[in-house]
């Protein structure tokens, strides 16, 4: 596709769902006390370094940057465990299988993106170029595409039973981290991240189930990203495992 960078990163600083989306000029503030308490050992520290040592970094870079990765990063993997959550719930076979052998939980990650990612339209480019694709053709000249990650990763033609969550589906080659010269920074850390927080769930949370009906789970409202607003669940803690 000839198109240029732009990318909208990790879904936009919409508002109207009732969490968090801050704008990037939120964290003016926290970068002036960082710039006022310099040397923290911390990752917007760090950042506030590189704008002042080396100017490799502008003002609102530097701001841009502390929001993506600390919003972006932070609701999209948030909204991988919710999302990941239920599609255990939903099906318990699966959730079984899981249980049963932990070693599958690397795949049943990849399949948690792929399946119910966190970011469902969340990247856009623009074009250098006009452009066809799949029989649409898009005005060159700066003409903002937004693509729908979300059907890509159900895309027929690519994955078999697309709409299977199948915990045990190998080398899936989704796109919900993104692909190409912007694949998502991030990546590595959610993938840690959600490990971690689906070991702790396996191993300490004894009876895990949905506390409503699956219908009734709540959904945020943002035609970016997707996640559970909320998620309801009832278990029994086991403390010492
Ligand atoms: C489940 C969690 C996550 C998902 C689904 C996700 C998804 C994505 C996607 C689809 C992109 C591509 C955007 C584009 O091409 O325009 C992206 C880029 C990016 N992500 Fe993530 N992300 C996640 C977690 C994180 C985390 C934890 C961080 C950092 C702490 C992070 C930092 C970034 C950055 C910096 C980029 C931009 C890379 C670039 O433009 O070169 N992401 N992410």
């Amino acid at each position: 596709m000839g198109a240029d960078d732009g990318a909208a990163g990790t879904g936009q600083p919409t508002g109207g769902d009732g969490r968090v989306h801050r704008d990037p000029r939120d964290f003016a503030d926290l970068v002036a006390r960082k710039t006022r308490e310099p040397g923290g050992d911390d990752l917007l520290s760090a950042l506030v370094a590189v704008r002042d040592e080396g100017q490799r970094l502008d003002e609102d870079e530097l701001l841009g940057m502390a929001w993506l990765l600390l919003t972006a990063g932070h609701t999209t993997t948030v909204d991988l465990i919710g999302s990941g959550v239920l599609a255990l719930l939903r099906h318990p076979g699966q959730y079984a299988a899981v249980r049963a052998d932990p070693s599958l939980l690397p795949a049943a990650i990849e399949e948690m993106v792929r399946y119910d990612g966190a970011v469902e339209l969340g990247i856009s480019r623009f074009t250098t170029e006009e452009v066809t694709v799949g029989g649409v053709t898009i005005p060159g000249g700066g003409e903002v595409v937004y693509l729908a990650i979300g059907s890509a990763d159900r895309d027929a033609d690519r994955f078999t039973d697309p709409d299977v969550f199948d915990v045990r589906r190998a080398g899936t080659g989704h796109v919900g981290f993104g692909h190409g010269i912007h694949y998502c920074l991030g990546a590595p850390l959610a993938r840690m991240e959600a490990a971690i927080a689906f070991r702790v769930l396996l191993d300490r949370c004894a009876g895990l189930s949905l506390a409503v009906d699956p219908d009734q789970v709540v959904w945020q409202v943002n035609p970016h990203l997707r996640g559970p607003a909320a998620l309801p669940v009832r278990f029994t803690p086991c403390l010492d495992a």
